[in-house]
């Protein structure tokens, strides 16, 4: 892990024991601090004060939406009669990101302590971890580390003596990319149809078994135990206003050293990249924020920062934080024919509009990257695009009609040349035209 950045230490609030050895063993993370949180700390002081530390710390979901996390935590009534479950989304089926899964390999304990601040803030007795079901190397670890929390008495009935008590399930999910929404994920937990439900109700209030539920990503609830330990303004010390402290971030795609890097919120683009071992050929254009983010040309990533804001600024959004470059030797149309295959394969066919529109678009696509196109081919994947957009039970129609729109706005030129010329003319001197290559 690359500790330092122009003279500065990077943050280490995620990342600290990844490199350590065994770091993912209780032994070795509790000489490393884990679960020093895990008494007075934690256990003077009431739930209320809990949350309005996390809202001061101005942590925001790092699953996608960025909805801040104390503000999600206050939606949550204490007094419905019903149990409040805390389930961590842990499916990262998101094209690009590769993030939470690192935690889970390396780390797990920070997670599990996070999710002990977590369940005590909100009152929990039992909590779940979705885990995407290919996970297998993951799933091991995590699973391990409970069983030493269970033996160590941090988890189960009154921990360390404080009088709180809390179960952790690890859950299986069998790999769709829509059990990451969060109400798929509630109904697959349930042991239903792993399809999104419509909302409102929101989870905070009815969600799992129809109790309060708050669902947070693997990587918001691991900043818990840092934030417990420095305090809330600490936090602050990195990242913006709006968009404090650290994130993990997976880059893939044309930079010279591909992975995870743990830096503050608000780096400029073109520094990240630098960091990452800087672009391999010239920059052609980046998906800034897993694959639903509109893509940026260029120019826009020039002026962009990694920020919630900062993205939003330049039109596209921070999202997951799977950030991939590609530089002038990639064919914009085969990297939007690989995206659209996947959402269309990855519709869970509730709504007409998805199920029929992503299909639709991606056939077209897959017609004009052959090279078979007539001439109405981009125009109408964008009609389709736009029309789909925001009319569906959840946001994975949106988020194939971002990537569609903005290809073809800003790489209009690659798709007029795909009209006249077959792959092969396309490809001249080109490296290849698989990319993202995970789901070619
Ligand atoms: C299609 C789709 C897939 C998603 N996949 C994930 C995922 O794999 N992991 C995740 O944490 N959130 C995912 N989300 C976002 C969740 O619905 C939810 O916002 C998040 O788990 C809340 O946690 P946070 O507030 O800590 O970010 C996805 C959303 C959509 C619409
Ligand atoms: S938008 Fe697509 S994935 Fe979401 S509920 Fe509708 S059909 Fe299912």
């Amino acid at each position: 892990m690359i500790t330092q950045w122009k003279g500065q230490d990077l943050p280490r609030v995620l990342s600290g024991r990844f490199d350590l050895d065994d770091g993912h063993t209780l032994a070795v993370a509790q000489k490393d601090g884990a679960y020093a949180t895990l008494g007075p700390k934690l256990f003077d002081q009431s739930q209320f004060e809990l949350i309005e530390m996390v809202m001061d710390s101005g942590l925001r979901g790092r699953g996608g939406a960025g909805f801040p996390t104390g503000m999600k935590w206050r939606f949550v009534p204490r007094s419905s009669g019903k149990p409040v479950y805390l389930v961590i989304n842990a499916d990262e089926s998101e094209p690009g990101t590769f993030k939470d899964r690192l935690i889970l390999e390396r780390d797990p304990h920070l997670l599990i302590e996070g999710m002990i601040i977590a369940g005590y803030a909100l009152g929990v007795r039992t909590a779940y971890i979705y885990v995407r079901g290919e996970m297998l190397p993951q799933i091991a670890r995590l699973n391990a580390a409970l069983r030493e929390c269970y033996d160590a008495g941090l988890l189960g009935e009154n921990i360390q003596g404080s009088g709180f008590s809390m179960d952790i399930y690890v859950h299986r999910g069998a790999g769709a990319y829509i059990c990451g929404e969060e109400t798929a994920l509630l109904n697959s937990l349930e042991g239903y149809k792993g399809q999104p439900r419509l909302k409102p109700p929101f989870p905070a209030v009815s969600g799992a078994f129809a109790a309060p539920t708050a669902v947070n990503n693997v990587e918001t609830i691991a900043a818990l135990p840092w934030i417990l330990n420095h305090g809330a303004q600490a936090y602050r010390q990195w990242g913006t206003d709006r968009s404090p402290g650290s994130k993990l971030f997976s880059i893939s795609g044309d930079v010279a050293k591909p992975g995870v890097y743990e830096i503050p919120l608000g780096m400029p683009m073109l520094e990240f990249f630098d960091l990452a071992g800087g672009m391999v050929g010239d920059l052609l254009g980046c998906i800034p924020g897993g694959s639903s983010a509109p893509v940026l040309n260029a120019e826009e990533c020039d002026k962009a920062t990694m920020d919630y804001e900062g993205l939003q600024a330049v039109g596209s959004m921070l999202g997951s934080g799977a950030v991939m470059p590609f530089n002038t030797q990639r064919d914009p149309v085969q990297i939007l024919n690989c995206l659209t295959r996947f959402y269309a394969h990855e519709s869970c066919g509730q709504c007409t509009p998805c199920r029929e529109g992503t299909g639709y678009a991606a056939r077209v696509l897959k017609q004009l990257a052959a090279g078979k196109g007539r001439g109405e081919e981009i125009d109408l994947a964008y009609d389709l695009a736009d029309n789909f957009e925001w009319t569906t039970i959840c946001p994975l129609a949106t988020a194939d009609a971002w990537p569609i729109k903005s290809f073809i706005s800003k790489f209009r030129d690659h798709f007029e040349r795909a009209l006249q010329h077959t792959p092969e003319q396309r490809q001249e001197g080109l490296l290849t035209a698989s990319f993202p290559g995970a789901f070619m």
